[in-house]
């Protein structure tokens, strides 16, 4: 028995960042244990009882009055068990899921902190399969891990002590086979705790494999590559089901063998007990009564390798979450000192190099550049050249490697995260829109947005009319469950979302680029429009948004290699007018 607590020591560190919440729970936890310790202390007596029976038997003492108390004292034990029993269910296992859904909230409040290159080195499956599996492991160690720790050590230290009190030789006899237990259950446990990891992993690909296959769906059947992906889908299935199998083969191996050894131990009291009886040694009650006992410590017996193997789970699941906890976001903010505003919107990139992690060659390097209030600033440049880099770094998505950015004097770093990313609208080059409503998808969570500039909103990006042509209008469900826009559409709605707060500095990263080129002129025509004197950054691969520009910021190789107005620069010998030679022959001809 001594033995099990030691993994559990060395394991119990791992749960410290728990004890906030168990400390929440502390009153429905300390009800539970009451009730658990006294379902303990009420089995213990049923021994006793019995052994008064038999003893009054043998002893020819047995009244029927008697035998009707001991009979009422049965019943009367086993009544106040169940009721015991229900609320320590109740309080114990509430617990457990208090404590579950706390962590889940912090898991996940911590992931949203986390900077971008988490993500980017981090599979959505395995984030799944943290806020899934490893919190449920966690759970149950909380709760029946908890539960058997607590039963095991108090039955077992109890029930030993009335062994011996019995009689010590008997006692060390029927506990010969509880070191053969204790080696079984730890070299056990140790490989259930290996397998268990390894199905973890089969399923966290698994899991990726699937989420994967349908995200690419539309790509997936216009190649006709079904066949392909279900055979990944199958491989990565085998692979889960054989490390389950495997795992379960070694829990069908182990709870038998323990049963055998259990028994062994009940063999040798049958034996040598019954001797002690037969000698006088010990009353037949007490021999009765050691059997009992006997079968009570059965349960803490087996319950070792079992409470270990809990703890060492949802150690390991724990261990797991603790990396991410213990991930510390790679955008941090400055202590603030002043009231830095964002008033004007003048962006200064001085000497910013950026290199992404695990990359060789830096996707930025030594970028001087102005971007002056009120001005259409737009940035060109071939694929790769680093446009998208250089405007995540504006609302620091990315810190620069090297050098700083500041917005009207204030060096980025200096302003409040949420204020800084409160004044920039940002505009992503994949429109990402969630499954709820229009207008929640345009509102976002923000307060105070009136009607009017919802609807000011969509009809600067065009899109006003056709959410009128739908049937629930602004009410419609995106997504999933509900209607799926068109490219364009969603670009146009994501141009919405980010118009609709009017902020100083507007950044649109290629987001026009599923729109025609006769709408797209009207969008940029009332976006110009509408930021008359605020500061509005657009990339763009096409020539006709590139031309509405006051400043054009060309690129290559993650350096800024011309600035300049659309017209000189195309009247020199440019890189961007080589770049779009081909686009100025064609616009010629229309
Ligand atoms: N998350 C990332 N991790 C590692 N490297 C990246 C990451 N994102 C971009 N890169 C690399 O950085 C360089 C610049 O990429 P960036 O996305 O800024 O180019 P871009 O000019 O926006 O291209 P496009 O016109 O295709 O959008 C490229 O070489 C790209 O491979
Ligand atoms: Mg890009």
């Amino acid at each position: 028995m001594e033995k099990i607590d030691f993994p559990l020591v060395k394991t119990a560190k791992v749960f410290l960042p728990l004890k906030n919440y168990v400390a929440d729970s502390r009153y429905r936890l300390a009800a539970g244990l009451f009730c658990l310790l006294a379902v303990n202390l009420l089995q213990l007596l049923i021994p006793v009882v019995l052994k008064r029976v038999v003893d009054d038997l043998s002893y020819r003492n047995a009244m029927p009055s008697v035998l009707l108390k001991y009979s009422m004292a049965i019943l009367i034990i086993s009544l106040l068990i169940a009721i015991f029993r229900y609320v320590w269910r109740v309080c114990i296992l509430g617990f457990s899921r208090k404590v579950e859904e706390l962590l889940r909230n912090r898991l996940f409040s911590h992931l949203q902190k986390l900077s971008m290159s988490f993500f980017n080195r981090t599979k959505t499956g395995d984030i799944m399969a943290r806020s899934i599996n490893d919190i449920n492991a966690i759970r149950m160690a909380a709760g029946m891990g908890l539960v058997s720790l607590v039963d095991g050590l108090t039955i077992g230290i109890a029930a030993i002590g009335f062994m011996v009190y019995i009689s010590p030789e008997l006692t060390a006899l029927s506990l010969i086979p509880a070191p053969f237990i204790i080696v079984v259950a730890r070299v056990y446990t140790k490989r259930m705790s290996k397998g268990y990891d390894t199905v973890q992993k089969t399923f966290s690909d698994l899991t990726e494999c699937v989420r994967e296959a349908f995200a690419g769906i539309r790509v997936v059947k216009s190649f006709v590559r079904e066949d392909w992906t279900f055979e990944k889908v199958k491989k990565e299935g085998a692979n889960y089901a054989n490390e389950n199998i495997k795992l379960a083969r070694t829990l069908a191996f182990f709870f038998p063998v323990m049963t055998i050894f259990t028994n062994i131990g009940l063999a040798i009291v049958l034996f040598f007990g019954g001797r002690l009886a037969i000698l006088g040694d010990i009353s037949t009650g007490d021999f009765v009564a050691f059997i009992g006992y006997l079968n009570l410590l059965t349960w803490p017996m087996m319950a070792m390798g079992w409470v270990t193997n809990l703890f060492q789970r949802g150690a390991a699941s724990m261990r797991r979450i603790n990396l991410i906890l213990d991930e510390v976001p790679e955008i941090t903010e400055k202590s603030f000192q002043g009231d830095q505003r964002i008033a004007k919107g003048t962006i200064t990139f001085s000497n910013v190099s950026f290199i992404y992690p695990e990359k060789t060659t830096p996707a930025l390097h030594h970028i001087n550049l102005v971007i002056n209030s009120g001005e259409t600033v737009s940035i060109a440049g071939m694929v790769g050249s680093g446009k998208s880099t250089l405007l995540h770094l504006i609302p620091r998505l990315i810190d620069p490697s090297k050098g700083s950015i500041s917005i009207d004097g204030n060096d980025t770093c200096s302003i409040p995260l949420s204020r800084l990313r409160e004044n920039i609208g940002f505009i992503t080059q994949e429109p990402v829109l969630f499954s709820d409503t229009i207008k929640n998808n345009i509102v976002f969570g923000r307060v105070d947005i009136s009607e009017e500039k919802i609807n000011a909103a969509l009809r600067c990006a065009r899109i006003f009319d056709d959410i009128m042509g739908l049937e629930s209008g602004m009410d419609t469900i995106l997504g999933e469950k509900g209607v799926t826009l068109s490219g364009g559409q969603k670009q146009r709605l994501t141009i919405a979302r980010a118009m609709v707060l009017d902020p100083p500095i507007l950044i649109i990263d290629d987001a026009l680029s599923m729109i025609d080129t006769r709408t797209e002129e009207e969008i940029l025509n009332e976006i110009i429009n509408m930021r008359r004197g605020k500061t509005t950054v657009i990339v763009s691969h096409r020539l006709s948004t590139i031309s509405r520009s006051d400043v054009v910021v060309v690129m290559k190789d993650g350096a800024v290699i011309e600035t300049g107005h659309y017209k000189r620069l195309l009247a020199d010998d440019s890189e961007f007018s080589r770049l779009y030679k081909k686009q100025i022959m064609s616009q010629d001809i229309e």
